[in-house]
């Protein structure tokens, strides 16, 4: 249980509050970079600030101001030229350092037209493994993490996003939170599919581990011992609002104070074989999150996390709550967000933030399924291991996978006979 004023420091988000402070200091994935492929432009709402994200005739991304300087009309309406974004009310041309380098009507008509207090917020985006990346902290920016998978030779990504209603904090709780699989995926999973509730195998025992990049948490559960890998290598809730599951990441990214982004990142290596394989781009998808008479989508496992995460209310009062043991994890995570943000308080930069090149270059993270993803398993193997088995059949993870996409899959992996 926390006060509202902790409450308050751990949900909101917009410039200025501690919280929004400390998340504004790491890059923050906020689209996929096949999403500019149809359009250039895309709106972009995060912590509360409005921006517009684009990529320019010269390749270039840019993430500023979604309003125009002049008379503050709407540059997603604008429209992007070689080196920066045109809005189209009056054809004032902004580039990615939010400066503007062009007012038609003054350039030509005004003899000494100026530009001054025309620049606006502007934000530094790279890419990385199909991913935009945005920093909104002071400069200088960290290095950019390059995750081990995002290295990853012989794979198909691809990239899914989620607008949930709440905040982005009961969505991260989630991430260290092991319990939950087996009575929200495991036994609510097989009711809704008509089958035996409540029989799943019982989480026995449970760790947390604390390291430079988040939380690591480890359980035992009926049928497992402490030789399986989910307790000797388990699994990351990644510093500050990602979650690490082996073959996958996921982030829950502040579109606001009620509002998450959830980010998806996935990764399928082609059976031995296949290789090598070259993906050409990294599909980028929306997954609805409600069906047409407005009931949340209950089928995929993030779907149904996302049940859990905005049934708890816009903001979860945490001042109701009541912790148990297997909580443990989100009290870890709690009182080291707090602790940050104290730390930030007296002047201190916050924890797991890369200053080094070399260092961000290739960075590994606890993986449960590390030979898979990089070795391989020949394809008549799937089918011994009814989770690789079903991954090969059916995305699971969120629901509504465009058929291309599926196509796509389906030729990476030469499975068209399935
Ligand atoms: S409002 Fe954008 S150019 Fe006038
Ligand atoms: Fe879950």
């Amino acid at each position: 249980m926390l006060t509202k004023a902790r409450n308050d420091m751990l949900t909101k988000v917009g410039r200025g509050t501690p919280m929004g402070e400390l998340l504004r200091r790491y890059w923050q994935p906020i689209a996929g970079a096949s999403e500019l492929e149809a359009n250039p432009i895309k709106p972009v709402r995060l912590m509360g600030e409005e921006l517009v994200l684009y990529r320019d005739l010269s390749g270039g991304y840019g993430l500023i101001d979604r309003h125009c300087p002049h008379r503050r009309a709407d540059m997603v309406y604008g429209w992007v030229e070689e080196s920066g974004i045109r809005c189209s009310y009056h054809g004032w041309l902004m580039d990615a350092a939010g400066r503007c380098l062009e007012q038609p009507y003054e350039d030509t008509a005004n003899p000494k037209p100026s530009k001054a207090g025309c620049t606006v917020a502007a934000y530094p985006v790279k890419e990385c493994a199909g991913l935009l990346f945005a920093y909104l902290g002071p400069q200088p920016a960290p290095e950019l993490p390059v995750w081990e998978p995002f290295t990853w030779a012989n794979g198909f990504r691809e990239i899914v996003l989620a607008d949930v209603p709440c905040n982005w904090f009961q969505c991260q709780e989630n991430s260290c939170d092991p319990v939950h699989f087996e009575w929200m995926h495991d036994n609510w999973g097989s009711r809704l599919r008509g089958g035996d509730a409540n029989a799943a195998p019982k989480h026995l025992k449970l760790k947390f581990e604390e390291f430079e990049h988040g939380f690591v948490y480890k359980r035992v559960r009926e049928g497992q011992s402490e030789q399986d890998r989910y307790w000797t290598v388990g699994r990351v809730a990644l510093w500050p609002n990602g979650f690490y599951l082996g073959s996958h990441f996921e982030w829950r990214v502040p579109i606001d104070d009620e509002n998450t982004l959830s980010v998806a990142w996935f990764f399928f290596r082609v059976p031995k074989g296949r290789e090598p394989y070259v993906q050409e781009r990294v599909p980028t998808w929306v997954s609805p999150v409600m069906d047409e008479h407005g009931r949340w989508i209950t089928t995929h496992v993030i779907n149904q996390d996302i049940v859990a995460w905005a049934g708890q209310g816009r903001i979860a009062d945490r001042t109701k709550e009541n912790l148990r043991s297997s909580d443990i994890g989100i009290t870890m995570m709690r009182n080291r967000f707090f602790a940050e943000i104290e730390a930030m308080a007296e002047g201190k930069e916050p924890g797991g933030m890369i200053r080094s090149a070399n260092a961000a270059q290739c960075i590994a993270l606890p993986n449960m399924a590390r030979e898979l993803n990089t070795e391989g398993i020949p394809l008549a193997d799937f089918d011994k291991d009814p989770i690789l088995r079903q991954r090969l059949r059916e995305f699971r993870h969120h629901y509504g996978q465009p058929p291309e996409v599926r196509r796509a899959f389906v030729e990476a992996m030469g499975i068209a006979g399935l």
